[in-house]
Formats: structure tokens, sequence, C-alpha cells
């Protein structure tokens, strides 16, 4: 950097009576009178430089100038504070830069929001001033753990073998289950390229074509509905591996997952090694196959005390097939109506009837059920007490705790109460921001039932293989197939996908026949794959961390924009630059497209 000599970060005791030159932006500056202090700062740190008439009047001149966030260069010797005055909070915090010479690069307008603290701002001004935005130190301090990450594993993989090979961004449809982002060709009149979901199919055929490990930091495109984990445009750790099966593809995402939370963040790992849970388990305790693990409160099934019993919810929900469930919101015994009303209307937003609940008072004023003031509840009246004592045993009640319970079909049950487990968790301070827990989620269902199109729908991909013990199953009963699929959850959040592949052209057509893909449609869209695996192809299978939302967790950031620099709206816009934007009908014209608005 020919214009500075040091960085802003860098000056320590050992470089008193030195001249330097720094350069960077004004992050405060205060005024006393005849000195003038500017605290200086670059990408590395900040330094406090002091201009002082008696030394250079010209430079104090520029300094009575400056501004915050001007651009500035200054030259000056470098001095030990005097005593008392140093800053322990600043890595430069023992010495300061007597200015004899300053220059401003560039001034710069009073910026829309204050870029030297960490005060809320509203989103949308951030992101339409994102040049700003990433001036300040908390998405400083994210972008680079990103590049510390990314380097981790490019550095970790390469150790391993694997080498780094880009694919196409122009390529035909990859289903990873979203709406395609399309492009229009300019040479091929009426066709499209699709922008990749993932490199899927191209991972496949590099194994096919013998690379046997194959890694990409690749960007990935979906057009589905964004939320706080998901945008248009994301990026994975893709990568593959040939003669593998899945315990070696999950040994070896442990090991990067472990060093690098272990390397390069500040967060502990719960789990070494990490948990596993089947999908089953997984849906039964925690009603969700993204389960946070970092706390209890696991869902407790008592559809066989429901069953019969006189309160006509439960009984008539047993009875029709569905199911009982509830959780412990432990210590919440003292819950108002009003609190417990709340907590209703959360499960309704998810579909759930009502919320049944069952309060067992703090320790002291309690009695034997079936005693006065022993519980207060919105349906023990019809119960036995044998049956109000079954279900406080069943979910380990004690005093001071509140029972909640959905009676629904399974999915609502399980979803209601998921979602109720996640707000009280976070309401109690049962989720832990220092810690990750790491769990696999295995052996899915290899098929799930599409009611509305009256089909089965790949749980994973097409590509996913079936457990091998299972491929008869797809002839009889397809439901109870399970998948060589691992999902790596962490904190309520999946962020990792993968599974064994089908290598063998016959059971790759036997499943788009199970998914009623017609052998046609199934050749014009993945021919190439079919094609290849006659070409001598190996067992092989592979995973997809989702970088952007393991760089949250690691950040401790609540949604992904906050570790991507330049992220898209909830609404997929770019507010800084403008777009998506409209184009000249000449480009049109040449793509050969109309609009139709
Ligand atoms: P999958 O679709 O499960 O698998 O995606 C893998 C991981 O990518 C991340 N992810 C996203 N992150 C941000 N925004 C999004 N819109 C988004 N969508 C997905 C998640 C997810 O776990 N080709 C397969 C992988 C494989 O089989 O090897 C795939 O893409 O963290
Ligand atoms: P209701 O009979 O609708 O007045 O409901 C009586 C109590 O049962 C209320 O506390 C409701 O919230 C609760 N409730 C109603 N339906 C369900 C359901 N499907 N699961 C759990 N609780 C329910």
């Amino acid at each position: 950097m020919s214009l500075k000599t040091h960085t802003c970060g860098q000056l320590r005791p050992e470089h008193a009576d030195q001249t330097v030159t720094l350069a960077g932006w004004v992050h405060r500056r205060r005024d006393h009178g005849g000195l003038i202090f500017i605290d200086l700062r670059d990408r590395w740190g900040i330094t406090q430089v002091v201009f002082n008439p008696d030394i250079s009047t010209e430079a104090h001149k520029v300094a009575h100038d400056l501004r915050v966030e001007y651009v500035v260069k200054v030259t000056g010797n470098v001095r030990r504070r005097p005593p008392g005055l140093e800053n322990p909070d600043l890595a430069t915090g023992e010495i300061e830069v007597l200015a004899e010479e300053a220059e401003i690069l560039n001034p710069a307008k009073t910026p829309p929001f204050y870029i030297n603290e960490d005060s809320p701002v509203e989103e949308a001004l951030r992101l339409r001033y994102r040049y700003l935005d990433l001036r300040r130190q908390r998405m400083q301090r994210n972008l680079i753990l990103r590049h510390r990450v990314i380097k981790f594993i490019r550095d970790f993989l390469s150790d391993e073998g694997f080498i780094e090979i880009e694919t196409p961004i122009l390529f035909k449809s990859t289903p990873e289950g979203a709406r395609d982002y399309l492009v229009p060709s300019r040479l091929h009149p009426g066709k499209f390229y699709a922008l990749p979901q993932s490199p899927q199919q191209l991972k496949q055929l590099l194994m096919v074509a013998g690379y046997e490990r194959y890694f990409q930091i690749a960007r990935c495109f979906r057009d589905e509905d964004q939320r706080g984990d998901r945008q248009p445009e994301f990026t994975q750790l893709d990568l593959e591996m040939s003669f593998v099966d899945r315990e070696d593809v999950m040994d070896l995402i442990e090991r990067l997952f472990t060093a690098i939370v272990e390397q390069v963040s500040d967060k502990k790992l719960l789990f070494k090694p990490f948990r596993r849970l089947s999908y089953y388990e997984a849906m039964d305790r925690f009603g969700t196959d993204r389960p946070d693990l970092r706390f209890g409160m696991e869902l407790v099934d008592i559809s066989d005390i429901a069953a019969g019993c006189g309160f006509r919810v439960f009984a008539e929900t047993v009875a029709g097939g569905g199911v009982v469930k509830g959780l412990n919101a432990s210590g919440c015994g003292g819950y108002s109506r009003k609190q417990i009303d709340e907590l209703t209307d959360l499960v309704k937003k998810f579909e759930a009837k009502g919320l049944a609940w069952l309060a067992l008072p703090a320790p002291g004023g309690a009695a034997q059920v079936g005693e006065e003031g022993a519980v207060r509840s919105s349906f023990a009246k019809f119960l036995s007490d044998e049956q109000v004592q079954a279900i406080i045993d069943r979910l380990d009640g004690k005093p001071g705790d509140l029972l909640l319970f959905v009676a629904d079909r399974p999915e609502i049950a399980n979803e209601a109460l998921s979602r109720l487990r996640g707000t009280l968790g976070e309401r109690l301070g049962l989720r832990d921001p220092n810690v990750l827990a790491l769990c696999w989620v295995i052996d899915f269902p290899f098929v799930t039932w599409n009611e509305e199109e009256q089909r089965w729908d790949p749980s994973h991909h097409l590509f996913t293989a079936p457990m091998d013990e299972d491929i008869p199953l797809l002839d009889t009963d397809p439901a109870r197939a399970r998948g060589q699929q691992y999902d790596l959850v962490c904190n309520g959040y999946e962020i990792a996908g993968g599974s064994i592949r089908i290598h063998r052209r016959e059971l790759q057509e036997k499943v788009f026949n199970l998914i009623g893909l017609e052998m046609e449609d199934a050749k014009q869209q993945f021919g190439h794959m079919l094609e290849a695996f006659e070409y001598g192809t190996p067992p092989h299978g592979g995973i997809a961390p989702g970088i952007d939302r393991f760089v949250m967790l690691l950040a401790g950031e609540p949604n992904i924009r906050e570790v991507i620099a330049f992220p898209k709206t909830q609404s997929a816009a770019d507010l800084m630059a403008g777009a998506p934007s409209p184009v000249s009908p000449e480009q049109l014209k040449e793509l050969h497209l109309k609009l139709d608005l």
C-alpha cells in the first residue's frame, strides 16, 4: 500500500518515535479547542491521531475541516500515550500519532446512519446503502469470519485429496424442488438456460468422469419464497465422493465442521461426536426433522391415555386416527389465562384447533390430584383422577409445571408443538447462543405421498438411492422404503443435505417410474445422466452444506443476510442497485421476447 506505511491496527509502543503515514476513514472527531483528536479507522483497526497547532498549524487546519467518514492521509510521529490516558479497549490504545501533515483524500456527506456505533438501523436503509453498512464493525466481523471459514474449508479438503472444480452457471434445469431462474437465449430463439439450483447433476457427472473427490464453493439459485434463512442466490459447499458409503461422507463432514467450530469460531460444540436421530425419532420426539437440540422439552404422546377419555376433543381425535401430543413447559405453571391464550394463538397459526393445558401449582400449594386446588386445567375435569395422574406422570410433571397438548392429525400436532417448543425455549432462555448442537438426521422415508398431485415425491431429490435392503419395497410398499439421505441440523436449522446416489441406470429408471415421470420426459430432462450411467459409473455420494446458514450460526446472527455482503430483500430485490430492473425494447427483441404484463 504505497499510500500508507502501517495499518490503523498495527502500531504498538515499540513503534514510538517512528514517523509513519496512516490512511483511512475518520471514525470520530473530538475538538478540544486547541487539540483535535481523530480516531482514524481502516479494516485493521483504529488509531488515535492528535492534531496540535504547535506541531503543525497546516495539519491542524485540515483537522478542523474533517468530518466523520472523510478519507484522510496523515503523517506523523508515534508516541506512547501519557500514563493514565491509555485505552485498553483498543489494540493500539497505548500509542497515538502526532500529526505533522494531513491531506483530505475524499470528503464524505453525512452518512444516513451511524457507522461508528452499533445502533439499530432499519434494514431497508442498511441495504440501500450497503457499502456504508459494510463499514460497520459487525458486518466486517461477519465477512472476515466468512472468509476464514471458506479458506479453512478449501485448505482442509485440499489436504484430504479433494479438488475444486467450477461448474457452469448457465445450465439446464436441475430439480431441487424450487422454481428455476431462467435465462433466455439470443442464439437459440425460444430456448432457455436455467441457473443451477445446485450443481447436483454436474458433480455426479464428475464422479462418472473419475475425479473421485470434488468440491466447490458453489453459488446456487432458487426462485422460492424467501425467509430469514433463505436467499434466491446462496452459497453451498458442494462436494461429492466416489467409492464411499454414508458413513464416509458423514465422517468427513463431522471432522470438517468440528475443526471449523473449534478453530475458527468462539462457539462450543454440544455433541462430540454429533448426535444422530432417525427421521422418525426426530418427528416423534421433536415434531420436526430439524430440531433444536440445545434443550429438552420433548414432545410426548398421550394418545393411549386420551383414547376414550371424557374430553371429546381428545377422544374424537384419537378415534379419528389422530394423536394427542404434549410438552412440559417446566416452571410455567403460574402462567395467566392471557399468557396461555397467547400460546394458543401461536399454535393456531400452525393450524392447530386449540391448545389444551394443565397447570401444576408451585411447590407448597400442591395437593393430591383430585383434591381442591391440585391442578388448574382446561380439560382435567372431564377425566378421571387416574387419567390426569397418568398424563402428569407421562410428561414428568412437577409442581410449578405447565403441560400443553394438541390433538390433531400427526403432521399438525407435530408442527404446532415444535413451533411452540421453539418459542418456549427462546422465552425460557434455554437456547444458549454460545452453543452449537449438531445432529445428523438419517433414515428418511425415500418418498412421500403428494396428496394434491396423487403421486409419490422424492423426499430429497431424484438421484438419491434407496437403502439397498429397501429396494424391493419400491414395488410393494414405497411408503416404508428408506432413502440413503442424511441431513445435518444445527440449533433448529437444516445446514446440510446429502445422500448416496443411484449409480445404475435400471434403478434410476425405476425411481423415475415410481414418482410418475414418463420415460419420454425423463429422457428429455435427464437423458445425459441415464446415458452416463452406462459408461462405468462408480458408486458415489455427497452432500452440500449451506455456507450462509452455517456462518450465520457461527456468527450468532439471526438471519443469513447478515453474513452476505450484498443480499436481497425478502421480496428478492436488491435495494442498492435496484435489481431486478426493466430492460430496453432492443434487448428484449434480441432475445425474441415479448412482455405480457
Ligand atoms: P439441499 O436442497 O438440501 O441439497 O440444499 C443443501 C443446503 O443448502 C442450503 N440451502 C439454502 N441456503 C440459503 N438459501 C436457500 N434458499 C437455500 N436452499 C438450500 C441449506 C441446505 O441444507 N444438491 C443437494 C445436495 C446433495 O444432495 O449433495 C442440495 O442442494 O443449508
Ligand atoms: P372448546 O371445546 O373448543 O371450547 O375447547 C376447550 C379447550 O380445548 C380449549 O382450551 C381449547 O383450546 C382446547 N382445544 C380445542 N381443540 C383442541 C385440539 N384439537 N387440541 C388441543 N386442545 C384443543
